[in-house]
């Protein structure tokens, strides 16, 4: 049985290592080795998310089982150390969209709803703000789980990564009335 509860600063070092087992695992079929190895420069944890209190963990008994989280922040995409693309701007619920962000399902869990879930959560929680639309910066790996809660594909862009290998993303949205 899947529970949820808020992550905390003492969840950071269990979080990074589901993050980076996701990254690893889950993109295969998506990306190529090359492309999956340039994507950990634009994923990965944003503390922000956890000192806004804005952050999601599901756990199967003492297990994490998967997280992610939403954000009243401009930031759309990416990491503490993707510090180009940080924006901690605070976003009006009355014209901006809700960001969706740090999507990550242990391997072990995948394909049994956890995704699905955590998508429930942020968007209660979103709508419960005040915001009326929410949007993310999808991978590719993450295309179908966004695509199965409704999202539809805004834009195709392309974070440049290390060695000049770039990393596809898709920017998606959806209405949250
Ligand atoms: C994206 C991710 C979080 C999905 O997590 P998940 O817990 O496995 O997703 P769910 O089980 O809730 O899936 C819900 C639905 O999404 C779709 N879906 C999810 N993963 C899919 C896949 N690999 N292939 C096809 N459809 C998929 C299906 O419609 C699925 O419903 P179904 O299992 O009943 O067919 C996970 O694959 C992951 O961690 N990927 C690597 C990190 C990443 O890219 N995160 C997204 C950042 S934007």
């Amino acid at each position: 049985m899947f529970t949820h509860r808020i992550a905390t600063p003492a969840d950071l070092e269990a979080l990074r290592a589901v993050m980076a087992l996701a990254i690893a695992e889950l993109q295969k079929g998506f990306l190529s080795p090359e492309q999956i190895a340039a994507s950990n420069a634009v994923m990965g944890l944003d503390t922000q998310l956890i000192a806004d209190g804005t952050y999601f963990i599901v756990e199967e008994g003492e297990q994490i089982a998967g997280c992610g989280g939403w954000s009243h922040r401009a930031t759309l995409y990416g990491g503490d150390h993707s510090t180009d693309l940080r924006d901690p701007a605070p976003l009006d619920p009355a014209v901006d969209a809700a960001r969706i962000r740090a999507m990550y399902t242990h391997p072990a869990s995948a394909r049994r709803g956890v995704g699905r879930l955590v998508m429930a959560l942020c968007e209660d929680a979103a709508r419960a703000a005040g915001f009326r639309r929410a949007e993310m910066i999808a991978t590719l790996s993450g295309e179908p789980l966004y695509r199965a809660c409704g999202y539809a594909a805004v834009e195709q862009v392309e974070a440049p990564g290390p060695n000049g290998v770039a990393v596809p993303l898709i920017r998606m949205g959806k209405a949250l009335d």
